[in-house]
């Protein structure tokens, strides 16, 4: 019995993990598919229900429906709890299980791409959105000294930073200013980051400023490593500015192989082809024009 994967969102069209997931289990011999579903919002409860037949392994869910999926679930983990968010479920013979990779998987990307671990260190996140908050309680959990969350809607930011200080971390909220406006403490903030994190959609390809950048390489130290969630284009203006400041860079396609690699271990209980992946990713976005 061919076993089936897949990932589900409104709309889905754009997902790259079929082609990286597919490449993986080819690779591993394993007798599966990974499909991508469109699943408006009423129906995510029958879809998920179905999810305990036999031939399921389970899915990974994007947006819009990590947090509509957890009332169908049996069991939801300590990781999707405090995300208050699923982008992974299991099906164990007919028990379904509820799972986020997203975190783990950011860390691992830094962790094996850069050395990077968050203990003892100074952080700064732009924005405060979904990712965000996400990208915040898995540095809280791995121990970030300190954070600074810059967010264009103040309170957004004061939201994450109050969410942080609940946990333990000092944390601050300030604007994210743009380029040409008084930016001290921003500049402030980036100078003393041992990590910068973008997680805006400034520099995403058809986004809002798809050609700008938050930090110019003057705000950035040579010391620090600048991760771009966005990994439409692959080479974001950030990350360009980041390599003038002689910085670390990292985009944002690690992090969504990383997290797909922690859900493909779950569902077939192998270590995923983490290199095979990471080439399929490249060259589906190369393909896209990315
Ligand atoms: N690599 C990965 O695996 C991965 C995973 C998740 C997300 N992402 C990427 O991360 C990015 C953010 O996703 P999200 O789900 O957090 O989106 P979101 O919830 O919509 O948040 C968007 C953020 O960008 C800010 N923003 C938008 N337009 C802006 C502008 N013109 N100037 C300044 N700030 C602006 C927003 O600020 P306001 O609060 O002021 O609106 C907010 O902080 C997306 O590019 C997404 O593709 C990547």
């Amino acid at each position: 019995m061919t076993a089936k994967i897949g990932i589900i969102g409104y709309p889905i069209g754009h997902s790259i993990s079929p082609v990286f997931q597919q490449a993986g289990l080819d690779h591993l011999g394993i007798d599966a598919t990974y499909e991508k579903w469109e699943v408006t919002p009423e129906g995510v409860g029958d879809f998920v229900d179905g999810l305990r037949a036999p031939d399921s392994l389970g899915i990974n869910i994007t947006v819009p429906h990590k947090q509509a999926v957890i009332p169908f679930l049996d069991e939801v983990d300590e990781w999707a709890t405090a995300a208050g968010a699923v982008n992974t479920i299991v099906n164990r013979d007919g028990r379904l299980t509820g799972h986020n990779t997203d975190g783990p998987g950011f860390l691992r990307a830094l962790l094996v791409e850069t050395g990077y671990s968050p203990q003892g260190t100074r952080a700064l996140i732009l924005g405060a959105g979904g990712a965000a908050r996400g990208i915040l309680l898995a540095l809280v959990r791995g121990g970030v000294d300190s954070l600074v969350i810059a967010n264009r809607t103040l309170e957004r930011a004061e939201t994450l930073a109050q969410l942080a200080s609940e946990n333990g971390v000092e944390s601050v909220a300030i604007p994210l200013t743009k380029s040409g406006e008084p930016a001290d403490a921003l500049t402030e903030a980036a100078a003393s980051a041992n990590l910068i994190v973008n997680c805006t959609t400034i520099g995403m390809s058809h986004g809002p400023d798809e050609h700008g950048s938050p930090l110019s390489a003057d705000q950035i130290p040579a010391s620090a490593i600048v991760n771009d969630l966005v990994y439409n284009p692959l080479l974001t203006p950030i990350l360009k500015e980041a390599a003038a400041a002689g910085a670390t860079a990292l985009g944002g396609l690690h992090m969504l192989v990383y997290q797909g690699v922690l859900s493909f271990k779950m569902w077939t209980g192998k270590d995923a082809p983490v290199d095979v992946m990471l080439e399929a990713a490249t060259a589906e976005m190369a393909s896209r024009g990315a």
